[in-house]
Formats: structure tokens, sequence, C-alpha cells
């Protein structure tokens, strides 16, 4: 179990792989106090509105869910997922839409609500797609901003804290599926290099 002090553990990776180390960098307590402000400021915006909050899956399903609950006025959820090419590698810049959203966006505030942003590209792609659906009005909420690896431009209207330039996991962002259930927010140190820096 990851501890709230800033410890370090050990985790033994798959077969194969090489043992990574997990360090806090967010305690669950940190992670609430960004998720109630975040939800302070959205509730200003669109409170009145019935916004259309649309999840990017699936790192954002945990910050989605704790936000809805925070905000506390009546809007919509939809989700979409995406994925890059070459999935297990840098970001390719191509990216495909594997959900696409159910609800209608035209002529709804939409409130993209995604959980860390890195170079960028999937967000770019996601806004681009949406801005050509006719949204009344168009926002992005994030929790976690990598500012240092940002490869192409994206405004962000909320961003609950930066992270510096590391693979960082739990509150719903895996490595290879794993650890999205860690309540805190780790960065994940690989003892050798298995890539942990470089996947998406
Ligand atoms: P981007 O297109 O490079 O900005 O990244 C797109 C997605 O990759 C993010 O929304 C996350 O789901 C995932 N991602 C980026 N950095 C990390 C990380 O450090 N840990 C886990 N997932 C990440
Ligand atoms: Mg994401």
């Amino acid at each position: 179990m990851v501890t709230p002090d800033g410890l370090t553990l050990t985790c033994k990776q798959e077969e194969g792989v090489a043992e990574g180390k997990l360090r806090v960098l967010f305690t669950r307590e940190d992670i609430r106090e960004y998720v109630n402000e975040l939800a302070l400021a959205v509730r200003r915006d669109y409170g009145d509105k019935n916004p259309l909050f649309l999840g990017v899956l699936k790192g954002s399903f945990v910050f989605l869910a704790d936000l809805v609950r925070a905000v506390g006025f009546p809007l919509e959820v939809d989700l979409v997922r995406l994925a890059s090419y070459g999935a297990s590698t840098y970001s390719s810049g191509q990216v495909r839409m594997l959900l696409e959203p159910t609800i209608p966006v035209k002529g709804r505030h939409v409130l993209v609500v995604d959980d860390i942003v890195d170079t960028g590209i999937c967000l770019r792609y996601l806004l681009d797609y949406l801005a050509d659906k006719g949204t009344a009005s168009l926002k992005v909420c994030v929790l976690f901003n990598k500012k240092e690896r940002r490869q192409v431009q994206v405004r962000l209207d909320y961003v609950g804290a930066e992270v510096p330039d590391l693979f960082v996991v739990g509150y719903g962002l895996d490595f290879a599926e794993r650890y999205r259930h860690l309540p805190d927010l780790c960065a994940l140190e690989m003892q050798e290099d298995s890539g942990a820096s470089q996947t998406r």
C-alpha cells in the first residue's frame, strides 16, 4: 500500500519488467483540495447552464466521479475515449477516437474533463473535433498539467496542479493498466530503463 507521507515503496512489476518505485507526489488530501478548488471555479461559471461534462477515458474516470459530486449543480455527463497510434511508445501525433460522445454536443456548454495534459496532442485533437460540431461553449478542466512536455498549444481553463516531468500513476492514471486504483498520485520511478517515462 502506498503511504501518504512521501515514503517510497518497491513494487514488483510483471515478469521480465523492471522493478519500480512509487513516490507519493500528491496525497489523497492534496488531491481532494485541488478537486474542491476546481469545483468551486466550475460552479461559478456553469452553475446555471446545465453543462455537459465530457470525460476522457480511461484516465479521468476517478477525477470525473469526484468532480461531479463536488460541483453540486445539475449537469450531464458523457464520455469519449482517445488513443494515440503506437500506444506503448511516445505519442506519434496520430490520435483516433475509440469512443465518440453519444449526447449531441451542438449548442451545449461542454466542459472537457481530463486527468493530465502531457504533449497536448490528444486534447488538441478532441478540441478540434468538438469545435467542428458547434458547441455553445467549449472549455477544458484538467487535474494535472505537465507543462514542460507540451508539444502543441492547448488552452486549459481550469488546472488543479502542475506536475514535474515525471511519469505519474494513481488516482485513475496507469502504467500498462496498473496502479489506477491508488488513491494518491505517485511518481513511478523505474530502476532500469523499461520505458515508463516514454509510455502513454
Ligand atoms: P498527451 O496527448 O500527451 O497530452 O497525453 C494524453 C494522455 O496520456 C493523458 O490524458 C493521460 O491519460 C496519458 N498520460 C500522459 N502523461 C501521463 C502520465 O504521466 N501517467 C499516466 N498517464 C499519462
Ligand atoms: Mg487522459
